[in-house]
């Protein structure tokens, strides 16, 4: 059975001035996509606990938190008691992602990894069956507002054979450069929870959009 289609908002290309009125106004999303960055291992520096804190008291949408920071595991912890659903780490900053799954998972929450563009698969392969969801990187992480990087779907596809393979139910999510007019494609390529921040951000009717990218992704689905 496919997993249903979720459409994340990432908050990264919100107005942070108005952070809760943002928020409210993509309450027809199924997650909220937040970006926590720290200046190291991505040339970024965003928002940390405080913040997520705030963002759920704003929304009764579950927080999909994408952790683009080093030494994760101190982290975790914060993130999950602010009120993260769901923790995505990077493979590339986690040394021992074993462990780090499985912080994640006894606190309760969803457990995503997380693979940059030019990360291969077989990275995630002994920790597969221990994650919730595998997040695929269609940009290099940084900033919103970038291309999605074409290959991204290639790796998608054979991610979900991969998983097929082995008979698990893990969830394939997207983030970089999505936006209306290429849901269709990252849909049609196996990814069920799509990220998209300027694409929705961008735009004027947020909830317009999200239900065009809806209406876009469950066409591609039938097709
Ligand atoms: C990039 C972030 C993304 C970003 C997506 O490092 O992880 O979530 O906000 O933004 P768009 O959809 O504009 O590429
Ligand atoms: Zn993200």
């Amino acid at each position: 059975m496919a997993h249903p289609i979720r459409i994340a908002p990432s908050i990264l290309s919100a107005d942070f001035g108005r952070l809760a009125e943002e928020v409210a106004a993509i309450a027809s999303a199924d997650y909220v996509h937040v970006d926590v960055m720290d200046g190291h291992f991505v040339p970024n520096l965003t928002i940390g606990p405080v913040v997520i804190d705030a963002v759920r008291r704003a929304t009764k949408l579950p927080l999909d938190v994408h952790l683009m920071i080093e030494d994760a595991e101190r982290w975790v912890p914060d993130y999950a008691r602010a009120g993260a659903d769901s923790i995505g780490v990077h493979v590339e900053a986690c040394p021992h992602l074993h462990r780090t799954i499985g912080q994640i998972r006894e606190l309760g929450k969803r457990a995503c990894v997380v693979l940059n563009p030019a990360t291969p698969l077989e990275m995630i392969e002994w920790v597969l069956r221990d994650v919730h969801m595998v997040l695929v990187m269609s940009v290099n992480p940084g900033f919103g507002g970038q291309k999605l990087i074409a290959s991204a779907l290639e790796k998608i596809t054979a991610l979900r054979a991969m998983i097929e393979a082995r008979g698990l139910d893990v969830e394939i999510e997207i983030d970089g450069g999505v936006k209306v007019d290429n849901i269709a494609d990252v849909v049609r390529a196996g990814a069920n929870v799509i990220v998209s921040g300027s694409g929705i951000f961008g735009t004027k009717d947020y909830a317009a959009t999200i239900a065009k990218m809806r209406e876009h992704a469950e066409a591609a689905r039938r097709r």
